[in-house]
């Protein structure tokens, strides 16, 4: 597990100077897919159902991002509009500088054929079943017109399936199909990789192989990968990871390995709560249970911190 995130904190620094190279500069990196108060809602017979409410995100180039949230919360949705198969009913949704709210069909089938490559979770979904490997990998670069001699084999390679570029589906695990998938989603060199439940139907083991191979693609072709699932073990396996709730963003866990006073290598794992442009957070529903807190609060501010006390009993009924 050490070294583990040792090689996470590695693996983030390749990414990154893959991806400046990639954009012309470190000052590129920021704000690779941006959403901001993205709003979707659904009108399905005079019901509406509002999948994301105000949903705020910002994702480095280069980054390798994990959302994790029930099932339900809004996880689908928001990748369906960040792959430009769907569109928000208002707020902002950029990736690579399109605009995703408001793209003509020409700009839309650019988007989708050029900046973004998709995983879905059935592993049906992603492979023609009569094709082996490596032609299911070099079919988008056909369709494409641009069939790169050795690519495919090269993009197997790195999802460690050298050895099985002559097999079908039919002839692989869901683990080694997954992978393969993700290959294939690469063929066209996109900048973002989108990838929704890629292990939902995997065990443990087999599901870390795909996040290995997420992890080296990241790192190898500095492409900023988004990840949506709703195990959140998968925090382990990432840097950086997004818990959303009821279609916004709630909080969100980082890790980093640090060398302590004594030369020994720390690891530490911090949560912080998302605050969007109005002011507004989610205190965890942990807190608020501990300390019964519910209708208002009181909050000051001191120098460094701002305090949450219960209101004192009595005061809410008045
Ligand atoms: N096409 C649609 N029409 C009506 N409601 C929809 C549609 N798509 C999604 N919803 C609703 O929007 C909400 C969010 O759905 P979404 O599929 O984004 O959740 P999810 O987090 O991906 O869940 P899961 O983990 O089960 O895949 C749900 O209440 C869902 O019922
Ligand atoms: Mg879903």
């Amino acid at each position: 597990m050490d070294s583990g995130l040792m090689d996470l904190a590695e693996l983030e620094i390749k990414a990154a100077e893959k991806a400046a190279a990639r954009a012309g500069g470190q000052d590129r990196l920021s704000g690779h897919i941006v959403c901001d108060g993205l709003v979707r809602i659904f009108r399905t017979e005079g019901v509406e159902v509002v999948a994301l409410q105000g949903l705020d995100l910002v994702v480095d180039r280069g980054e390798l991002l994990a959302v994790v949230g029930a099932s339900g919360s809004g996880k689908s949705t928001m990748l369906n509009i960040l792959s430009g198969l769907d569109e928000p009913t208002a707020g902002v949704a950029r990736v690579a500088g399109f605009d995703l709210l408001g793209l003509s069909a020409k700009r839309r089938l650019e988007y989708r054929r050029k900046i973004v490559g998709f995983v879905w979770q059935q592993t049906a979904r992603n492979l023609l079943p009569y094709l082996s490997a490596q032609e299911n990998v070099s079919l988008p670069m056909k369709l494409a017109g641009s069939v790169k001699r050795d690519r495919a084999l090269e993009l197997l390679d790195m999802v460690g399936l050298a050895d099985k570029a002559g097999r079908r589906p039919d002839q692989m695990s869901g683990g080694e199909q997954q992978r393969c998938a993700v290959a294939v989603a690469l063929a066209n060199d996109p900048e973002v990789l989108f990838a929704d439940e890629p292990t939902g139907e995997l065990d443990e083991a087999t599901a870390d192989e795909v996040f290995g191979a997420l992890r080296t693609v990241n790192a190898e072709l500095g492409v900023t990968v988004v990840v949506v699932t709703h195990d959140m073990n998968v925090a382990g396996q990432v840097r950086r990871a997004v818990a959303i709730r009821d279609g916004k963003t709630a909080s969100e866990v980082r890790r980093s390995a640090r060398i302590a006073a004594d030369g020994t290598e720390e690891h530490v794992t911090e949560e912080y709560a998302v605050l969007d442009r109005a002011g507004r957070l989610q205190l965890p529903a942990a807190f608020v249970e501990a300390l019964s807190l519910r209708d208002r609060v009181r909050l000051n501010l001191e120098p460094d911190h701002v305090e949450v006390r219960p209101s004192a009993s009595g005061e809410q009924d008045r």
